[in-house]
């Protein structure tokens, strides 16, 4: 393969079930880029960053809806789709504006098993 080359994802296989990752109950996965939260995202499960990038708040002990994730520690909101910072409370709005966190598709293996697409992040 030549540098020029496009890289196919890179699939991690995780032993959580699917139906085990809940809108209130993402799950902490230890992967090669290292912890990922699987967050629930209506039909579909994305991974996204286990810190939050405010003050590493644990992520995957926050909960989401309306394609976002909120961070228990000080409410800050993270799009599902992009991974940047959709809230904020005001005197946070000007360091959250340039804030994000990464975002990776999954998909189910034939057990129903969430793999993690780590080399293909969308957005
Ligand atoms: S640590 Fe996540 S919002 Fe502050």
């Amino acid at each position: 393969m030549t540098e020029h080359e496009p890289r196919g994802p890179e699939v991690f296989a995780t032993d959580v079930d699917g139906a085990a990752v809940t809108e209130r109950s993402p799950q902490l996965v230890e992967t090669p880029q290292g912890k990922l939260a699987l967050v629930r995202d209506g039909e579909r499960v994305v991974a996204i960053d286990a810190w939050c990038p405010h003050l590493d708040g644990p992520l995957w002990e926050g909960s989401s809806a309306g394609g976002e994730i909120a961070c228990p520690w000080h409410r800050w909101r993270y799009s599902l789709d992009t991974g940047r910072c959709t809230w904020a409370p005001k005197g946070d709005a000007e360091e959250a504006a340039e804030t994000s966190i990464e975002v990776y598709p999954t998909a189910l293996d034939p057990q129903g098993r969430i793999q993690v697409m780590l080399g293909d992040q969308p957005g």
